[in-house]
């Protein structure tokens, strides 16, 4: 394992005040959003969404890394150039997903396993030659009647440790993304117990793997009641509930930590990642930032609505929430912006 490797590419990753972009959404969940807002659900409408994202000016300036899907990784711009190519160009390092998605846990009603890992070796080795210099695996947890169960809890958080040892061993920053979802009824309490206890075992199966800390970005949910729970809860409650979660399960090795945004507005996501950052808050052992894919692309991909005459205001759109989310980072984000 080529320890420094791993430890540059984390920590420029999370350097300064940038952030993640995740554009890694399958063909399946691309299509769906396309489809909501009636644009074609064909390979060339979702290379010119990819290509619209990448050739965005001044992306580079808030967001280090990009992380792909399969598709996009070996697709050209309409002039021929290569999108991971015009990705390095932009100054944005380009990592790719590298799951195949969550699907239904034999025995277990309700709950997925992540699949992916059968052939990892040799797609990570093709993905590197690429260029691809990190990588994406997400579990996901769902919270409902007598759920998350602990076999489920386990199998997630010992594929993403597996994941995380392959991607290492290629010279690849793993990130791990166990996701506990806001569909649900759950309170503010039980989400916090849930994702608790996932970073737990994540951490336990991390060790046991022999993972590198100092070379892995972990990213997480941020803790909030379920989208049906009827107490919701104020922006600084949020804050100050995910910091408490990361601060007693996080170690502070790990190079760093970037949120996804779970299905929150841009608004929302960039409220609650500022007010992390605020001068009453923790001192934190780890850079935090944000890895967010709906909240930086869905004004955008409205605005765009697979016209390229609207391809500039869309661009403008995306680049003003990745402004925004970068502006959380540092802790001088405001709803005007
Ligand atoms: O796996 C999910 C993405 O990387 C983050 O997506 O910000 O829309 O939750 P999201």
């Amino acid at each position: 394992m080529d320890k420094q490797l791993l430890i540059n590419t984390a920590n420029t990753l999370m350097a300064g005040t940038k952030g993640l972009l995740a554009m890694d959404e399958s063909n399946g969940t691309c299509n769906k959003r396309f489809a909501q807002l009636g644009i074609p659900q064909t390979p060339e409408a979702r290379r010119d969404w990819r290509e619209l994202i990448v050739s965005t000016p001044n992306l580079g300036d808030c967001i280090s890394g990009a992380i792909l899907y399969d598709e996009t990784i070996r697709q050209q711009q309409k002039d021929g150039t290569p999108i991971i190519k015009a990705i390095i160009n932009a100054g944005i390092i380009p990592g790719i997903k590298v799951d195949t998605g969550a699907k239904p846990m034999a025995g277990h009603p309700g709950e997925k396993i992540t699949e992916g890992l059968d052939g990892l070796c040799k797609r990570l080795a093709e993905y590197a030659q690429m260029g691809a210099r990190f990588a994406k695996w997400r579990g996901v947890i769902t919270i409902g009647q007598g759920i998350p169960s602990g076999a489920c809890i386990e199998a997630n958080t010992h594929a993403l440790a597996r994941y995380a040892a392959l991607c290492q061993e290629a010279g690849i920053v793993p990130i791990v993304e166990p996701e506990v979802l806001m569909e649900g009824s759950h309170n503010l309490q039980q989400c916090f117990e849930t994702t608790e206890e996932v970073l737990y075992n994540i951490f336990n199966q991390l060790y046991k793997q022999g993972i590198l800390l100092e070379g892995m970005i972990l990213k997480p949910n941020m803790i909030m009641p379920g989208l049906e729970c009827p107490t919701q809860v104020s922006t600084q409650e949020v804050a100050t509930t995910t910091v408490r979660c990361l601060l007693q399960s996080v170690p502070a090795a790990v190079a760093g930590i970037a949120f996804l945004s779970g299905g929150q507005t841009g608004e929302m996501a960039s409220a609650h990642l500022n007010a992390m950052h605020q001068k009453d808050m923790p001192q934190l052992p780890w850079p935090l930032t944000f890895s967010f894919a709906r909240a930086i692309q869905q004004p955008a991909m409205t605005i765009w609505n697979g016209q390229e005459i609207n391809v500039k205001p869309a661009q403008e759109a995306l680049l003003q929430r990745a402004k925004c989310d970068q502006s959380a980072r540092m802790g001088v984000y405001n709803e005007d912006m």
